[in-house]
């Protein structure tokens, strides 16, 4: 089987980047992480990662003038790290221009904890139980120039108990995520490879 190659972006603790690689030790995933890259320096995810023996690099924001230089920096990473088939945004916590997004046009996903369309942006969990919501969930999308949108590749379910924090429901909802994602990539894998072949 012919895998599709990765690249995982993170800004922080990087647990959905590790339900991708813990998918990618099995030999039928028909994935593998070509690379780990983090916007900020402290990402406990890049030790993580490296624990994996996965390669990792750094582009720190802060070291660039503006949106542009930061982006074309992200995109020089990639491509060092070519062929890279597919972008996953797990916890990447910069929004991204349009001119980077359609660069990697159905080929960037992104994990939200919500069931988009509900609840873009941040706050997820006390938004929905401030609503008094009887259900939120999370969703893996293909990413569009507008945040938190663009189509739905996998959403998963998850019940609001009664006496619900912020902290026991994101528990949950981060427990689907780590199934979600890699569901998803399967997904997207299949669509790549269907397309390599027509
Ligand atoms: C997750 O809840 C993800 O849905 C959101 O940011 C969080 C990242 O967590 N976009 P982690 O870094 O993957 O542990």
């Amino acid at each position: 089987m012919s895998k599709i190659r990765i690249a995982i972006l993170i800004s922080g603790r990087g647990s959905n980047m590790e339900s991708l690689l813990q998918a990618c030790t099995a030999p039928d995933f028909p994935a593998e992480t070509a690379v780990v890259i983090a916007n900020r320096p402290d990402a406990a995810g890049i030790a993580k990662a490296q624990g994996y023996g996965i390669q990792t690099s750094i582009v720190d924001h802060r070291q660039y003038v503006g949106r542009a230089a930061f982006e074309e920096a992200l995109q020089e990473t990639l491509l060092k790290h070519a062929p890279v088939d597919l972008v996953c945004l797990a916890g990447f916590m910069r929004i991204l221009t349009a001119d980077f997004v359609n660069q990697w046009q159905d080929r960037m996903i992104n994990i939200h904890p919500s069931l988009l369309p509900d609840y873009k942006g941040l706050d997820t969990h006390a938004r929905a139980l401030a609503d008094g919501r009887a259900e939120t969930g999370c969703t893996v999308h293909y990413v569009i120039p507008a945040m938190d949108e663009g189509p739905v590749i996998v959403q998963k379910r998850v019940p609001i108990l009664v006496g619900d924090t912020v902290d026991s429901l994101a528990a949950r909802v981060l427990a689907e995520e780590h199934q979600a994602y890699p569901e998803a990539v399967r997904i997207v894998a299949a669509r790549l490879s269907g397309l390599h072949r027509a």
